[in-house]
C-alpha cells in the first residue's frame, strides 16, 4: 500500500486544547542521514501543553505561517532510511525531536528524523514505556552533567518535583555521579521517591550544596542553596538571577542516541522508572492535554497515532 500523506495533530491558532487540530500532510522521503518512522506512541509532556497555548508564540519564539506541530518524544519503526543510514526497516526505535518553531512534531502518524538522533528500544521494552522516556530521561541525564560528579565535601542535593518526570530521571542519576540526593515531593509521592533511592522531604530547610529544581520554583528554589552552591533549572527562559556566589545553570534538552539508548536499556531493567498514565488514541488528544493541565497526573498520557 503506498501512502502519500499522513495524519498529524498540530496547532493554527494556538488557544488551549480546543485549537488542536488533525490534518493531513504529504508523506516526505528520508534524505542523506535520515530515517522516517511509522510512530507508534507519542507521550504529551508540559512543552506540548505551552505551545498549544501559544506560550511560546507569544513570546515570539514560534513563527510558523500555517500551523505549530506539538510532540517531542517518540517510539516507533523504522519504515524507511535515506542514503548512509543502517537500520533495517522494522527496527524499534525510539528518540526526541526538540525545538518550539516546527510545522508539526511527533504526535503524527510518520516522522522523518536524523538517524543519529534514533535509540533501538531493547527487546523487552513496549513502544508506549519507550516514548516516555526520551525528553525526560535526556533532560535529566544533561542536567546532571551540568552538576558534574558531586564535590566529596558537599555532596548533598536537593531535586524539587522528584515525583515528575524529569525529577525522578535527575534523582535517580545523580546519584552515579556522587550526589547524595533528596526528593522534594507531595506527601502522596513519597513511596516512589524512596524506591528511586533517594531520601525524602515535603518541605526542604535552606543550605544545600546543590538544587535541581524540575517543579519551576525559581527564587524560591534558589532560596535552598547554600552560599556558593549550585542551582540548575529546566527553563531556558526563567531562569533566576545567580546570587551569594551561586552558579546558576539551566539545561537545554538535546537529541543524543547513543545516551538514550543508554536510558532505555536501564528502563527495561527496571533501574530507571516507565511511568505510563494512559494510552490515548491521536484524536482524543485535546481530551488528554485538558487531562494534563488539570495536574497532579502521574507518569505520562501517550498517544497512538
Ligand atoms: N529545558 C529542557 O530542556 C526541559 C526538558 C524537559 C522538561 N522541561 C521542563 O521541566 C519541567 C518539569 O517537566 P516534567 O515533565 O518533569 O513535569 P511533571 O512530570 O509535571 O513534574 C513536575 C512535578 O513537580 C511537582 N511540583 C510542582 N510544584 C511543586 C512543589 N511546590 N513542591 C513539590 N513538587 C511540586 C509536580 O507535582 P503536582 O503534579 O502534584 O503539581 C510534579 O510532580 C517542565 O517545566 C518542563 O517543561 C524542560
Amino acid at each position: 500500500m503506498s501512502m502519500s500523506t499522513f495524519r498529524t495533530a498540530v496547532v493554527r491558532t494556538a488557544a488551549g486544547p480546543d485549537s488542536i487540530e488533525i490534518i493531513d500532510v504529504p508523506l516526505v522521503d528520508p534524505g542523506p542521514g535520515e530515517a522516517r518512522v511509522a510512530v507508534a506512541a507519542a507521550a504529551i509532556n508540559p512543552v506540548d501543553l505551552a505551545v498549544a497555548g501559544g506560550f511560546f508564540h507569544a513570546s515570539g519564539l514560534i513563527n510558523q505561517p500555517a500551523h505549530t506541530g506539538l510532540g517531542w518524544d517518540f517510539a516507533g519503526t523504522v519504515a524507511a532510511t535515506g542514503p548512509g543510514v543502517d537500520l533495517a526497516v522494522g527496527t524499534r526505535v525510539a528518540g526526541l525531536v526538540t525545538g518550539f518553531d516546527r510545522d508539526f512534531g511527533t504526535y503524527a502518524e510518520q516522522l522523518v528524523v536524523r538517524a543519529a538522533d534514533l535509540a533501538v528500544v531493547p527487546a523487552g521494552l513496549d513502544l508506549v514505556a519507550a516514548a516516555t522516556v526520551p525528553l525526560n530521561g535526556l533532560a535529566a541525564a544533561q542536567l546532571v552533567d551540568l552538576l558534574g560528579v558531586a564535590p566529596a565535601d558537599g555532596n548533598r542535593l536537593l531535586v524539587i518535583g522528584s515525583a515528575g518526570a524529569v525529577g525522578g530521571y535527575v534523582a535517580a542519576l545523580a546519584q552515579d555521579r556522587g550526589w547524595q540526593v533528596t526528593g522534594l515531593a507531595r506527601a502522596e509521592d513519597e513511596e516512589f521517591v524512596r524506591a528511586l533511592g533517594a531520601d525524602f522531604t515535603t518541605d526542604a530547610e535552606p543550605g544545600w550544596d546543590a538544587v535541581a529544581d524540575t517543579a519551576v520554583l525559581g527564587e524560591g528554589g534558589l532560596a535552598l542553596v547554600r552560599d556558593n552552591g549550585a542551582y540548575v533549572g529546566v527553563r531556558p527562559n526563567a531562569a533566576p538571577n545567580a546570587e551569594r556566589g551561586i552558579t546558576v545553570d539551566v539545561v537545554e534538552t538535546v537529541p543524543d542516541g547513543p545516551r538514550l539508548g543508554d536510558l532505555l536499556a536501564r528502563t527495561a531493567s527496571g533501574a530507571l522508572p516507565a511511568r505510563v498514565h494512559a494510552v490515548v488514541p491521536l484524536d482524543q488528544v485535546a481530551d488528554a492535554h485538558r487531562a494534563v493541565a488539570k495536574g497532579g497526573v502521574r507518569g505520562r498520557f501517550v498517544l497512538t497515532p
